[in-house]
């Protein structure tokens, strides 16, 4: 049975991500913020980590050792848009962005490395919002949340150094999940988690090329 390690399942993508591994047979790890999911599975073990603490990290990939089963997927999908229609960078905005999006993200990613299988593969959700080609365009109401539109860009360089520091062995990935209708993501947008899920599934099983930005199975600008 193959193991998917999923962040941030008590809701929105990460929860429509873990029921779509699950129906497709796979044994899930998911971490939550909070102790409060809402569903359950014999396959399915969830562990609480906060991306802003260090130490709720480290007790997380504990668990997770201790759980003795290596992992072939891994997706980073906890994320936070702590700005929001503001056009100016508010430096304690940023700082959580950074904390959650990038910081944590990180130190998770590589405190759980060894326990990623070769062949692997490392998902980190990021956003159409961090690509820099992409700035201003209307979709994305030119100038608004920059923390969050920052800590996804610099996401981003993350993938792309981890994909050369694990290349042939690991791939890296950045995806953008699309518009989805979450609370991040507001009632207008245009596709529902169980789409996103589904799109991220279909990528995460294949095999593509290393360091590279995603969206629907093509390729992404940065
Ligand atoms: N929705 C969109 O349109 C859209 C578009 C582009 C990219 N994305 C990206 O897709 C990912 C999932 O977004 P979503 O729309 O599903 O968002 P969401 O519904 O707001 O869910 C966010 C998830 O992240 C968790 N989280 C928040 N702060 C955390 C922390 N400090 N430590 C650990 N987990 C934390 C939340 O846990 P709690 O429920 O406990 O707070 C929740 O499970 C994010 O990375 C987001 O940036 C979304």
């Amino acid at each position: 049975m193959k193991t998917v390690l999923i962040t941030g399942v008590d809701r929105g993508i990460g929860k429509a991500l873990v029921l779509k591994f699950l129906d497709a047979g796979y044994f899930v790890i998911g971490t939550s913020l909070n102790d409060n999911i809402d569903y359950s599975h014999e396959n399915l073990k969830v562990f609480t980590m906060n991306l802003e603490s260090e130490e709720s990290i480290s007790a997380c990939v504990e668990n997770i050792k201790n759980l003795d089963t290596k992992i072939d997927i891994l997706i980073n999908n906890a994320g936070i848009m702590a700005d929001g229609e503001e056009t100016t960078v508010i430096i304690d905005k940023l700082r959580k962005n950074l904390e959650v999006n990038l910081i944590g993200t990180i130190d998770f990613t590589e405190k759980v490395l060894f326990e990623v299988n070769q062949g692997g593969h490392i998902i980190n959700i990021s956003s159409s919002a961090g690509s820099l080609s992409n700035t201003g365009v209307s979709s994305h109401k030119p100038g608004y949340y920059p923390g969050y539109k920052i800590s996804k860009a610099a996401l981003n360089m993350y993938t792309r150094t981890l994909a050369l520091r694990l290349k042939d062995k690991i791939i890296v990935s950045s995806v953008h999940p699309g518009w989805v209708k979450t609370d991040m993501g507001g009632d207008n947008a245009i596709i529902t988690p169980e789409q996103a899920a589904q799109d991220i599934y279909d990528f995460a099983i294949t095999k593509p090329e290393t360091g590279q930005f995603w969206f629907e199975g093509e390729k992404f600008d940065w």
